[in-house]
């Protein structure tokens, strides 16, 4: 444009030959400091994003949804036990939360007697598919809770409690055969 209209232009500013409805525009090379926001952004962006895949390893979303949902079951599973309620050590027994605290209870409180993989000794045999005091989760867990008067089996509900026994069962279950133990379960009645 005009070389008047150039002179009012902050100095070292130069404006392109074109003008659109009166519009003209810089032409200025970038500034060094804009130059390297934009650079630092790519790279920020490309090392940030190798970092997020390496850390979350080959899992997917989806997968990670998913062990967040198996998280919010255990924590509603914990906070609602219903003793009586097969159904729930049943879904206990699929959730490491619980089957993980519960082998480390009976290795520490039960084993001596049931043996470590539970094939008995003292006490009763756990996995051989024979339930004496009852098949039924709940019925398991009231024999632990009670115990068997007169015999080795001491009543373990004062001093483990409710929770604790629960997790036992749930690793008790977890290492038998759901749907033999479900038939067992439903001859008895
Ligand atoms: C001092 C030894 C001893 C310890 C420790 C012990 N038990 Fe027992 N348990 C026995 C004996 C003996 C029996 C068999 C009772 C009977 O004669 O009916 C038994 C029976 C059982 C039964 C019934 C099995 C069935 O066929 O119905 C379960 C379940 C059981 N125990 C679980 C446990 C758990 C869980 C623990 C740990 C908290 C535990 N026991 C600790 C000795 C023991």
């Amino acid at each position: 444009m005009s070389n008047e209209e150039q002179k009012d232009l902050p100095k070292g500013v130069v404006l392109k030959e074109h003008s659109y409805d009166g519009i003209q525009e810089y032409d200025q090379r970038l500034p060094r400091w804009w130059l390297l926001t934009l650079y630092g952004a790519i790279i920020f962006s490309a090392v940030f994003f190798m970092i997020d895949k390496y850390y979350s390893g080959s899992e997917s979303s989806s997968e990670r949804v998913e062990s967040e949902l198996r998280q919010i079951n255990a924590i509603r599973l914990a906070s609602s036990i219903d003793v009586s309620d097969n159904e729930m050590y049943w879904e206990m027994s699929q959730i490491s939360t619980f089957t993980e605290s519960g082998e480390k209870l009976f290795q520490s409180t039960c084993s001596a007697c049931h043996g470590a993989n539970l094939e008995g000794g003292i006490g009763f045999n756990l996995v051989d598919g024979e339930w004496i005091h009852g098949a039924a989760p709940s019925e398991i867990y009231q024999t632990i809770y009670d115990g068997v008067p007169n015999t080795g089996m001491q009543a373990w509900g004062t001093t483990l409690g409710q929770k604790r026994i629960t997790e036992i069962v749930a690793f008790i279950l977890s290492k038998n055969d759901e749907t033999s133990m479900r038939a067992s379960a439903a001859q008895e009645q």
